[in-house]
């Protein structure tokens, strides 16, 4: 049966409190696409004990980031919203897909190697086949865009060949996805170290913005947050502090990164800076209001993650059997 609509999926792991970086990269662009497409949106709790969790604070994120997904904007009308482990099929696709996919592959991933050397003491295999439960993810749903920050290109290609590789070993089985990456925003950096990836386990925590930070918290960060030399405000590979929060701005703001450096032209760094808090702050201050609101009605969205699990579940049930079944899986009967 042809579909009407194209199927978008994406996730985000609920380990802490999510980014301006998770925020502007990723689950901002999740939401006009609800309009044009059949979107799923997955919290991804089975890729986060990859590295270690505590159990109550686990439930806790979960809860957190669903409450920041319908904050945002997501519809639980217009899309599935589901937590990974209730569906089994993720868990049972990616075990296929393991044994069609090369330690080589993976043991090139940049994130594994960075997420290596990181976490040293925890060199789990769920670590290095990461990516391939995020393949599964993807393909169990016949998903044509994926929107995703640029730190996840790799394992979107990942997904790609995996895709490929199945449906010539079978026969066509699997849409092969395309990502979608913002053309702004896709990597915000650190904003103590404009070199590296915005990230919520950043250690320093001047380096991040919390979609949950209070209004004086973001205005410290950025105040703090480090300059390039000079004092233009100005995007240019030479000024990547100054291009970072010239991003943020742009995409918080609605002003063209353009227009913003004509508007700064001449007024120094702190000045803008303070542009910037402004404009953070009139983006996520009511997100984190209406999350606050949200987590309240536990009952509410308990009831939202059951619905979203049974309708992923009955589309991602469906194509496990009919992987087992091209397999040679014998039947139940
Ligand atoms: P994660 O927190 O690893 O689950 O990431 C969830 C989504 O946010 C993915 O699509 C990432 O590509 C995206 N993302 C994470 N960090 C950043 C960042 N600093 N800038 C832009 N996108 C990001
Ligand atoms: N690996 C992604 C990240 O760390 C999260 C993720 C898991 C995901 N499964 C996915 C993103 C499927 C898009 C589609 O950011």
């Amino acid at each position: 049966m042809e579909k009407v609509k194209k199927t978008v999926f994406s996730g985000i792991q609920p380990t802490g409190t999510i980014t301006l970086g998770n925020y502007l990269g990723a689950l901002r662009n999740w939401i006009p696409l609800q309009d044009e497409y059949d979107c799923i949106y997955c919290i991804v709790d089975l890729h986060s004990i990859t590295i270690r969790q505590e159990p109550a604070q686990l439930r806790k994120n979960a809860m957190s980031l669903l409450a920041l997904y319908l904050a945002s904007g997501i519809s639980p009308e217009k899309s599935t919203v589901f937590v990974q482990s209730h569906v089994p099929a993720h868990a049972e696709l990616a075990w296929v897909l393991d044994t069609m996919c090369y330690i080589g592959e993976l043991n090139r991933m940049t994130q594994f190697k960075d997420k290596s050397a990181k976490h040293a003491d925890n060199l789990n295999m769920g670590l290095m086949n990461y990516p391939v439960l995020m393949a599964a993810d993807i393909l169990l749903y016949g998903t044509d865009l994926v929107p995703i920050g640029k730190d996840q290109t790799q394992h979107l290609e990942l997904a790609r060949n995996l895709a490929e590789r199945f449906n010539n070993r079978y026969s066509p089985t699997f849409v092969v996805p395309e990502g979608f990456i913002p053309k702004l925003g896709a990597k915000i950096m650190s904003l103590q170290n404009p070199l590296a990836k915005m990230s919520k386990s950043d250690e320093n925590v001047n380096g991040f913005i919390s979609m949950l930070d209070d209004d004086e918290t973001i205005r410290r960060k950025l105040r703090r947050a480090v300059t390039d030399s000079g004092m233009e405000v100005r995007f240019a590979e030479d000024k990547p502090a100054i291009s970072n929060l010239l991003t943020i701005y742009s995409l918080c703001s609605g002003v063209s990164v353009a227009d913003a450096e004509k508007q700064f032209d001449g007024l120094g760094y702190g000045v803008f800076k303070d542009a910037v808090a402004d404009a953070v702050i009139s983006a996520l201050a009511p997100i984190r209001q209406r999350q606050a609101e949200l987590l309240e009605d536990k009952q509410y969205l308990t009831d939202i993650l059951r619905q979203g699990a049974e309708r992923a579940e009955s589309i991602a049930s469906k194509t496990v059997a009919k992987v087992y079944r091209k397999i040679g899986f014998l039947p139940r009967g």
